[in-house]
């Protein structure tokens, strides 16, 4: 029988999805007036409605994705990645971007042989979603630490920068889908990035945690079992 919040969560999470997709949809609408004025630059009209699609495509794509999990379609748990590769894979493709952020990036790694319990394309998803985070919140002069660790209690895969954090009553609300921090608002983003990685980690039989503090950075914990 389902849950009595059931009807609920789903009629919020309508809402909400609409509420997203309404932003972007009003920004083409108001481009495909002006493209009727004279004197309208229509490669910049445009190049700017393209941006606009791509942004929807990508939260209708991170919808799906979280649905399809939910669902138990994207068997997490499956398989077993071997993680440092993908780890410093990761952050080659992004050290040029980051860089242009001014946001360092750093790779430590205790031991090059961990393997974690999801497959490769998972494990990607998670780091990339949290180093992205890194380089679009953390700020100028900041650098994000990325790490993995055995430890007793489990593999510790751990994203944390020493940036703009978020207000300490915030972190706990990151992984919810839609929750954005105050301070991200006017960049790009849907709020459904961190909502996944909770996801495929919990699904992988691990648990995942934020801690930080306004102007003090944000640790991002994933402690994974051992595959
Ligand atoms: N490294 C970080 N430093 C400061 N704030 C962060 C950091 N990572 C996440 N946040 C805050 O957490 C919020 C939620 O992050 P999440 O990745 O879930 O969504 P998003 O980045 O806003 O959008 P999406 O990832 O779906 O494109 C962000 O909007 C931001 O306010
Ligand atoms: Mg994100």
């Amino acid at each position: 029988m389902r849950h009595p919040d059931y009807e609920e969560l789903r009629t919020a999470f309508t809402a909400a999805v609409s509420h997203e997709l309404r932003t972007p949809l009003a920004r083409l609408v108001a481009l495909l007036e002006s493209a009727d004025l004279p004197g309208a630059n229509l490669p910049e009209l445009l190049g700017k409605a393209r941006v606009e699609v791509d942004e929807m495509t990508e939260l209708v794509d991170d919808i799906l994705f979280l649905s399809e999990l939910e669902q138990g379609r994207e068997v997490v748990a499956l398989g077993e990645t071997e993680a440092a590769p993908v780890l410093r894979a990761v952050i080659d493709e992004r050290i040029e971007r980051a860089e242009i952020a001014g946001v360092r990036l750093e790779l430590r790694i205790a031991d090059e042989s961990l393997l974690v319990p999801m497959r490769r394309r998972m494990l990607r998803t998670v780091v990339e979603n949290l180093v992205e985070n890194a380089i679009r919140y953390a700020g100028e002069g900041a650098t994000c630490v990325v790490s993995l660790r055995p430890e007793e209690r489990g593999i510790v895969l751990e994203v944390s920068d020493d940036g703009a954090g978020v207000p300490e009553e915030d972190a706990p609300r990151l992984f919810e889908r839609f929750f954005r921090s105050d301070r991200a608002r006017t960049t790009r983003g849907s709020g459904l990035g961190l909502a996944i990685v909770k996801h495929v980690v919990e699904t992988a039989g691990g648990n995942v945690e934020a801690r930080g503090a306004k102007g003090r950075g944000l640790d991002v914990r994933c402690v994974l079992p051992s595959a």
